[in-house]
């Protein structure tokens, strides 16, 4: 009996494969490594377009030559073919050694450029420096020229360089903004840099990119790249003091923020800070101008209240592991300690 080489199963296993494949080029997964927000990404896709085309042309002269080869020198029913009797042909072993050989060149050089036109050790001094913080499992961005600490959502300006220094508070993580183009691994113990240019306005998803335990999944960032007048506004902003509430909830929530255990790892400038008695090793995000943030917990919930509240009550159900403790607080107390948190505009 025949069996048809493409049963059902392994229909099923290409068309799912297929399927993931192409989730890739949806825009409602912003992930998407062939957009070129930057000049970096530009390159690496200039590099990624030539071998593709490479690969291409390969492609087509190997199945040229593959049905030339068998359909010309097929033998037909009652005409008994000839072997070949050619054993070794040095001039097609050099070919064949050489064209590889070259197309490796042609795919080196443009690399190696693009490693090292991507590797600048000098930047220009305006160049906007972003401090990386690492930890598990949440992006500390510190911007040293403006005096800004924030969490998790990091701005950028158009057209104007950015030099990100990266630094580990714990383990190995990796920071990656696909669109924006580069990948670092962030290393305890050592800075590493990358260092681009954006050029394109928009909102941009990042990842962790390197397994750091339970709630790796769960590191996630965003990058807004902003005009000039409108990244300036946003710095003005998150230097200015958060208004502190006077009355209703938000005040409540303000005296539970300091008298809750909020205050020994969160930030809010003026009003508390790490305290200097603590010892643990690891801080929590800097809550200055939370309320400004479109996102909380690792960028993986939008930042609303109802969020906020589900997040304070378990953090562990939304992110494994989190050191985040559950601090008990519910029904008014809750309420308000969000109300404050969602006015640190
Ligand atoms: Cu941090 Cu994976």
């Amino acid at each position: 009996m025949k069996r048809a080489w493409l049963n059902r199963a392994s229909l099923t296993g290409l068309l799912l494969a297929l399927g993931a494949a192409m989730a890739g080029c949806s825009p409602r997964y912003p992930m998407d490594t062939l957009s070129n927000g930057s000049d970096f990404a530009r390159r690496i896709h200039g590099i990624y377009v030539f071998v593709n085309w490479i690969d291409f042309f390969i492609m087509v002269v190997v199945l040229v030559v593959m049905f030339l080869a068998m359909f010309w020198y097929s033998t037909r029913e009652g005409e008994p073919g000839e072997p070949s009797t050619v054993t070794s042909d040095i001039r097609l072993e050099v070919l064949w050694t050489a064209i590889p050989a070259l197309i490796l060149v042609a795919i080196t050089v443009p690399t190696i450029r693009t490693i090292w036109a991507t590797q600048p050790d000098h930047w220009p001094k305006d160049a906007l420096e972003v401090k990386v913080i690492a930890h598990q499992w949440w992006w500390e961005f510190r911007y040293p020229q403006y005096g800004i600490d924030t969490a998790d959502e990091v701005h950028l300006q158009a057209g104007r360089m950015v030099h990100f220094s990266m630094q580990s508070a714990d383990i190995i993580h990796s920071f990656w903004i696909p669109a924006l183009g580069g990948k670092r691994d962030v290393v305890p113990g050592q800075i590493n840099s990358i260092t681009y240019t954006p050029d394109q306005l928009g909102e941009f998803y990042g990842q962790c990119v390197e397994f750091c335990g339970d709630s790796h999944a769960n590191m996630r960032l965003r990058g807004f790249v902003q005009s000039k007048d409108d990244f300036d506004a946003w710095v003005k902003h998150q230097q200015a003091a958060p208004v502190t509430p006077e009355s209703g909830a938000a005040a409540r929530g303000a005296k539970i923020f300091a008298d809750a255990p909020c205050a020994i790892c969160h930030t809010v400038k003026g009003i508390s800070g790490l305290s200097p008695q603590y010892t643990g090793n690891f801080k929590g995000p800097d809550l200055t101008h939370f309320g400004s943030r479109t996102t909380l917990a690792g960028s993986i919930l939008d930042n609303t209240p109802e969020n906020l509240a589900k997040w304070i009550q378990n953090p562990d159900a939304i992110k494994p592991g989190a050191n985040m403790p559950t601090l008990g607080l519910q029904g008014q107390d809750l309420n308000d300690l969000v109300a404050y948190l969602e006015s640190l505009k």
